[in-house]
């Protein structure tokens, strides 16, 4: 199972998505704990690094045991390529991700991001013009195309290997496509045939173990990449990371470890950010932990009147738990009835 990604060798197919808002260095630590092959930043824009470093604070923390580290970059043109790059060598970051599938509009007006999938052979330009200046491997991410109905995808990946980046991400939706329309596995197939020799990883609505099988199985990717799916459920890197690698599901967490691993979350997020931020994100990811479950409206009411304190948090989160419980052993003690007796239960235990 051990790939390489130029000289660097990973433990795992499974990476973590950079995304805006949810990669800072704690939650990047707990993505590697559960089985992340590398860690990497959200998208960095090159005026924010080399004028403003000071806004970027809480993104570019690290901290120790967070694995391999990337940082992706945004950039449009040869000149902002190596200033980025320059500045990727100096912080230390072990790879570099360039990014051309951001589909905001203030990025494409730059002629940064999803812009450029338009444009194979800028892009392959400034692939080469990175790859020349760093000694450590280049990443690529993109989507499918730039958007009204055009699919570049097997030029963008042909130039991105002929660039000479070591890998490459496909997320398999074109630059105008919402979330609420599927990813597509198509695209990240013909960036299979298109570009042989890179590392491929695909990306785009993995929330089971069983899309990521399907995922590998039906473009021939090499690893998959997970976003919205891994926040607050951390265990789904774990799980995917299993069954890729040919072993059996760990299974979905029971409500016990997913209030402990929350409360672990809070606690790391409070040390690193201090009480108050650190709070604060807690409080966002906590709606992510819950999400799924009826008791997200219980969490929806309480989780604005909690106190300033990780333990006004545990103490105030408490009932959610409890309700879980009682909840998960109803619904294995239906099940157990159901295998033993029939699938109907008496009336009178038929309560929740
Ligand atoms: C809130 C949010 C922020 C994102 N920020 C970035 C980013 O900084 N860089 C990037 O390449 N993609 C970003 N993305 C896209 C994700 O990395 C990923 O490609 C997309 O969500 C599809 O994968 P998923 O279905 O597993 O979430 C972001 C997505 C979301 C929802």
């Amino acid at each position: 199972m051990p790939a390489c990604f130029g000289a660097l060798r990973l433990d795992s197919p499974v990476w973590m998505a950079p995304m805006v808002g949810y990669n800072e260095a704690v939650t990047r630590r707990l993505c590697r704990r559960f089985g992340a092959a590398t860690s990497i930043t959200e998208m960095l824009k090159p005026e924010q690094l080399l004028k403003n470093p000071r806004s970027l604070r809480t993104v570019l923390q690290t901290l120790p045991d967070e694995g391999i580290r990337g940082a992706q970059i945004a950039c449009a043109d040869v000149a902002e390529a190596e200033a980025a790059a320059a500045w990727v060598g100096e912080a230390g970051f072990d790879y570099i991700e360039l990014n051309f599938g951001c589909p905001l509009p203030k990025e494409r007006r730059r002629r940064r991001g999803a812009a450029l999938l338009a444009d194979p052979e800028q892009i392959e330009a400034l692939v080469a013009a990175v790859v020349h200046m760093l000694p450590c491997p280049v990443a690529v991410k993109v989507r499918s195309g730039p958007g009204e109905g055009r699919e570049t995808i097997a030029e963008v990946a042909r130039a991105v290997q002929q660039g000479g980046a070591a890998a490459l991400c496909v997320h398999g939706r074109a630059a105008d496509q919402p979330y609420d329309s599927p990813s597509r596995l198509a695209p990240i197939a013909r960036a299979r045939e298109a570009a042989p020799g890179l590392l491929l990883l695909g990306n785009g609505d993995i929330e089971e173990p069983s899309d990521a099988q399907r995922m590998v199985a039906e473009t021939g990717c090499d690893g998959v990449v997970i976003g919205r799916g891994m926040v607050g459920n951390p265990w789904l890197l774990a799980r995917v990371r299993a069954v890729l690698g040919g072993a059996p599901d760990p299974g979905a967490p029971t409500p016990q470890q997913i209030f402990d691993q929350l409360l672990d979350h809070a606690g790391e997020l409070v040390e690193l950010l201090g009480p108050r931020k650190g709070l604060g994100y807690a409080r966002r990811y906590g709606h992510f932990y819950f999400a799924g479950f009826p008791e997200i409206t219980l969490y929806r009411a309480r989780v604005a009147r909690l106190g300033p304190t990780l333990a006004d948090f545990a103490a105030g989160l408490r009932p959610l738990v409890d309700s879980l419980r009682r909840r998960e052993v109803h619904v294995r003690l239906r099940a157990f009835e159901a295998a033993w007796r029939g699938p109907t239960l008496p009336a009178h235990d038929r309560r929740v």
